[in-house]
């Protein structure tokens, strides 16, 4: 059976995990991995510290203490944020254990022996007052790539080269603030440009399935050509070079393996320990590492890229005992704070632990999940703020997701004694009947997926709407997923849920229950199970709230935590059909998301030293009252915001339905001079024909975009109540003209 093998970089345990490393690594491996184990993959996935290397040792002088206990720090504080947070590590390891160094000694010894390793005398930065080497950080100076200030010694932060520290200009040492001198010393160099055909040949495969992020750096490197690189640096800290057949121990006393050389090996040494663990031996944990059937994802950070996807894969293969390499390297942007970058040092940052301790409750971390997850840097830098926190959690997850869990579960509680209504097994069976129809019949074509007349006999037209949604999200949340689109396949979902609350007013039960009892259980029962499987769906992104409902519903199928007797059941496709007992215990009794008062996010806001737009507002205008925030309601906007819209008038020339879908109507409009195509969904209101010469307001900057294989360059404007009447904005006098200005 197929496996899948997930790694997040090893975070270096010399500082607190924050906001932009989860958005980075760890929040999308994990929902990838929780929604993996949910759809029935046998899973391992890995993470731990990265415990060596300068950035260990320079934050033990700068804390004045020793690497061990920064290291112990550090890492105890991140194992626990991560926990909090709900990472779903099979096991989080660490690279200080002898385990470790043992492997990554091991891996050494043989490309020492290999002949793979060059031993080289070289010039390297000495600073004679403090009497050591300095590696790496321990210098600064001038890029030789950009020529940027302040480039660390072997890699620039703002260009992103990496070279080796002597090509530095006006290094400068860290330590003593001199400048260095040049000493020789001996070190290892891999000769990593033996390995240029197979790593092309490596990346050429993945040519078309990799993000472009990761192939454009790991290309760049390539043109380059690969050189030979020192994989040994002069350090009291580190993997030692110590009982290495063969190599002369004076040479390599005082020497341990560069930091990136066994970071990586880490993610080995850590599932030794956990099939040590989990399967009585370590020498299993070839099972996975050595198995053809190993499908294996890295997720990183994008300044981790080259060491994912050709330094590791070099020395995997380099090493003949048949390891896999990365199939996928997703690899994301950076997360910004409120539209700078994070950095420690000038205190612009949100710690995991800090956030934990001032939102301890689980709805605030599922929120946090949830916002990160709609903000996911995956093609290009992204930014979180306090404010879209906040709204993330009213208007979407509270105002959409809880909502729908509400109402449901208060109607099921008043008219049906908060049991699960009864429904007539003639129901269910056509409803598996219906999933199976649409699985045959729409694989190839989620879009055009539909439910004919043929089950009108069992269903409504809404009830045939709803099952297809719900069928399509699944489907397509698949699709996206395993394209490493997280964030849309999460879109997908809530999707589902704006579908679930439309049907819930579209069958309007509040009515029905009067007079029709049979009909509102029908519907009660579809919302019922609507939310079992949202129990699922949203299991990766909002574990808490999923292991929430399914308390509540007595269902406990899982949230795609580790499984410790595995029994790999598809339940990702399972939600599509039905999960509950008829008159089972069915009562939520609690909101999932609480509202986030203004004042919450304003003492965050200040804590950045920023004022949010309300405060200044009530602040400064006595009669602008603090609004308090509605569901669906947005947050304020400043007017230049709003003028970000271009609003202008236009004139219908032509209206026409698409085939296959019931909602959507092709127009020709006319803005002045300029002809456009817009797709609106206001099939089910206006007949194509009543549309020609109405006069109409359109968002004319809004990017083009395709619906149903159809090009929509902007959109109208149309007012819609919540029980789904619409009616078009249009401009009463006939005569006006079009591309006039609206505001
Ligand atoms: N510790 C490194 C960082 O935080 C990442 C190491 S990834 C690994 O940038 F693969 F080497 F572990
Ligand atoms: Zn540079």
């Amino acid at each position: 059976m197929k496996k899948t093998l997930i790694t997040s970089a090893l975070p270096y345990a010399n500082g607190y995990i924050h906001l932009g490393h989860l958005a980075g690594a760890y929040l999308p491996a994990d929902i990838f991995a929780r929604f993996s184990r949910l759809s029935g993959k046998e899973v391992l996935y890995i993470c731990g510290s990265d415990e060596h290397g300068v950035a260990i040792t320079i934050s033990a002088e700068k804390e004045n203490t020793t690497p061990k206990k920064i290291i112990d720090k550090y890492h105890n504080a991140n194992v626990e944020a991560f926990e909090k947070f709900g990472m779903s590590f099979d096991i989080y390891s660490r690279t200080s254990i002898p385990e470790h160094h043992k492997i990554a000694k091991e891996f050494f010894a043989y490309f020492y022996e290999k002949g793979l390793l060059a031993e080289r005398e070289e010039e390297q930065f000495f600073d004679e007052k403090v009497n050591m080497f300095l590696p790496d950080r321990y210098v600064e100076g001038i890029c030789p790539n950009c020529g940027a200030d302040k480039a660390r010694g072997d890699q620039c932060d703002t260009c992103g080269a990496y070279y080796n520290q002597t090509e530095l200009l006006n290094p400068i040492s860290i330590v003593s603030g001199l400048t260095p001198i040049v000493r020789k010393t001996t070190h290892w160099y891999f000769k990593f440009q033996d390995l240029q055909p197979f790593l092309e040949e490596y990346i050429n495969s993945h040519e078309k399935d990799w993000k472009d992020n990761v192939l454009r750096q790991t290309y760049s490197w390539l043109k380059m050509g690969m050189t030979e690189r020192a994989i040994t640096r002069d350090l009291p800290w580190g993997v030692t070079l110590g009982d290495i057949p063969g190599m002369d121990v004076t040479k390599a006393a005082g020497k341990v393996l560069y930091v990136w050389f066994d970071a990586v090996l880490g993610y080995i040494s850590a599932t030794k320990v956990w099939a040590r663990e989990h399967l009585g031996s370590s020498s299993k944990f070839a099972d996975w590492w050595q198995n053809p059937e190993t499908d294996y994802y890295a997720f990183i950070g994008k300044d981790n890229i080259v060491f994912h996807t050709l330094i590791f894969p070099a020395m995997l293969h380099s090493r003949d005992e048949n390891y896999i390499l990365p199939k996928n390297v997703p690899a994301n942007e950076f997360l910004n704070l409120e539209g700078q970058k994070f950095s420690k040092s000038r205190n612009w940052s949100i710690d995991v632990r800090d956030f934990q301790e001032d939102f301890p409750a689980e709805h605030y971390t599922d929120a946090l999940r949830y916002t990160l997850l709609m903000n996911l840097p995956e093609t290009r830098d992204a930014d979180f703020t306090w404010k879209d926190f906040q709204t993330r959690n009213n208007s979407e997850l509270g105002a959409i997701f809880g909502n729908f869990v509400n109402r449901t579960s208060q109607f099921i509680a008043k008219n049906f004694n908060s049991r699960v209504p009864e429904i007539g097994n003639n129901f269910k069976k056509a409803w598996k009947k219906a999933i199976i129809h649409l699985d045959i019949n729409f694989s190839e074509n989620i879009d055009a997926a539909h439910l004919d007349d043929t089950f009108d006999k069992c269903f409504s037209e809404n009830d045939k709407l709803m099952l297809t949604s719900l069928w399509q999200g699944i489907e397509k949340s698949k699709s996206n997923f395993l394209r490493f689109r997280i964030r849309e396949a999460n879109l997908e979902i809530m999707n589902i849920v704006r579908a679930a609350n439309k049907y819930f007013n579209d069958e309007a039960p509040w009515k029905t229950i009067k007079d029709d009892k049979e009909a509102t259980a029908k519907t009660l029962y579809v919302c019922a199970e609507l939310i079992a499987s949202f129990s699922v769906l949203f299991a990766p992104a909002l574990p808490h709230a999923s292991r929430k409902l399914q308390d509540y519903l007595g269902l406990h199928i899982g949230i795609g935590d580790p499984l410790k007797h595995p029994k790999h059941e598809n339940i990702w496709d399972a939600a599509k059909l039905p999960l509950l007992q008829c008159d089972d215990y069915f009562n939520v009794q609690e909101i999932l998301f609480p509202n986030i008062e203004d004042s919450v996010v304003e003492t965050q806001m200040a804590k950045l030293g920023l004022k949010s737009e309300v405060q200044e507002i009530t602040s400064t205008t006595k009669e602008v009252k603090k609004t308090k925030t509605e569901p669906e309601v947005a947050q304020l906007i400043s007017i230049d915001d709003f003028r970000k819209v271009n609003l202008r008038t236009a004139k219908v020339l032509e209206a026409e339905n698409i085939p296959k879908s019931d909602k959507l109507l092709k127009l020709q409009i006319q803005i002045g001079e300029e002809k456009r195509q817009l797709i609106a969904g206001i099939a089910q209101h206006y007949k194509p024909e009543n549309l020609i010469g109405k006069l109409i307001i359109v968002v004319a900057n809004l990017q083009p975009a395709k619906l149903f294989g159809n090009l929509s360059e902007g959109m109208l404007l149309a007012a819609k109540t919540p029980d789904g009447k619409l009616s078009l904005v249009t401009i009463e006098n006939p005569e006006f003209p079009t591309a006039a200005d609206v505001s």
